[in-house]
């Protein structure tokens, strides 16, 4: 992460063209973000464009604007979006879906800094900061003839990979308390620090979903805690149980088996509750068990039916 913002530092002002890469919520709009707000179009508008979220008709209508009369419904004259960016940043994310027409169209955008409006004649000259990203390999999406080389190289100046959350899990801490911060001064709610034992959980977790997931996970145990602080019991049962414990040769058999067996435990107990929204008979039933035994099983492994309570 220090590297990638080195590079996000020196990039800033180049006004290059920049491809940001990573998976699903790593932070790749806010690297977008970063770049423009450090750039001499910092005044100007940032403007972020799915170009996966619209069909391509609407896509290009949005993008490039169009002409009254261009085609039924167009009933008025419009701008696109990148006419309405001139002098700012435009960030299209999931540049990997724009179809071959459109990959044309924004190539000569990039290249002849120029656009033409659907059904228009008039070339409109075009001063904007074009970044992208993309979580798919678009080196292999050109060798399938899916996407233009040629785009590619206007697009991909310099490339920012973002890395994945599970590869930088001493961010976790930082991360976790700056969400509690940004809720503690949004709301009339105070949950000032996370435990250990609760660090210790989030960061034995993979995050499929990254940064986004975490901050998910932090506003639901915020919300969730009765106290000042967030602790494992807050925290979804699923971070619990999908964790693979180490296995410690250091020990006895007997004491070596229990540590490993403990997260296997709390995660069904958890998931049951969690199921039978905190109803404990409901929850020994499904577990084929007597409610006095899943009773003690729950006191022994500290599960609290109340927490699951909805
Ligand atoms: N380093 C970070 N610090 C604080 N918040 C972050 C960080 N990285 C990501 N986020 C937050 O995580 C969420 C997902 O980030 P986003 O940039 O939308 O990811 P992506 O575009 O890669 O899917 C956003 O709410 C963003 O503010
Ligand atoms: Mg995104």
């Amino acid at each position: 992460m220090d590297r990638m913002m080195t590079l996000v530092g020196k990039v800033a002002e180049s006004d290059s063209s920049v491809v940001v890469t990573g998976e699903t919520g790593t932070g790749k709009e806010l690297v977008a973000r970063c770049l423009h707000a450090n750039s001499s179009r910092r005044d100007a508008l940032f403007l972020p464009i799915n170009c996966g979220a619209l069909p391509e008709h609407l896509l290009e209508s949005e993008l490039f604007g169009h002409e009254k009369g261009a085609f039924t419904g167009a009933t008025s004259q419009k701008p696109g979006l990148l006419e309405t960016a001139q002098g700012g940043t435009v960030f299209l994310d999931e540049i990997s879906a724009l179809s071959p027409s459109l990959q044309v169209k924004l190539l000569r955008v990039l290249q002849e800094r120029q656009l033409r409006r659907v059904g228009g004649r008039r070339e409109i000259e075009i001063d904007i900061r074009i970044l992208s990203a993309t979580n798919d390999d678009l080196e292999a999406l050109i060798a399938k003839g899916t996407f233009r080389s040629d785009l590619y190289y206007r697009l991909n100046v310099i490339t920012i990979p973002v890395p994945p959350l599970r590869d930088r899990l001493e961010d976790i801490p930082l991360l976790t308390q700056n969400f509690l911060e940004q809720l503690n001064n949004k709301v009339d709610k105070q949950v000032v620090t996370t435990t250990q034992e609760a660090i210790d959980v989030l960061q034995r977790f993979n995050w499929p979903g990254n940064v986004r997931e975490l901050q998910n996970v932090i506003e639901r145990a915020f919300w969730l805690t009765d106290s000042d602080s967030i602790v494992p019991q807050d925290l979804p049962a699923k971070l619990i149980e999908d964790v693979q414990p180490a296995i410690d040769a250091s020990l006895p058999y007997g004491e070596a088996k229990r540590v490993y067996l403990e997260p296997f435990e709390k995660g069904y107990l958890s998931r049951l509750l969690e199921d039978s929204e905190g109803n404990v008979s409901r929850a020994a039933e499904k577990a084929g068990l007597h409610r006095s035994s899943f009773q003690r099983l729950l006191k022994q492994h500290g599960v609290r039916s109340s927490d699951h309570r909805t």
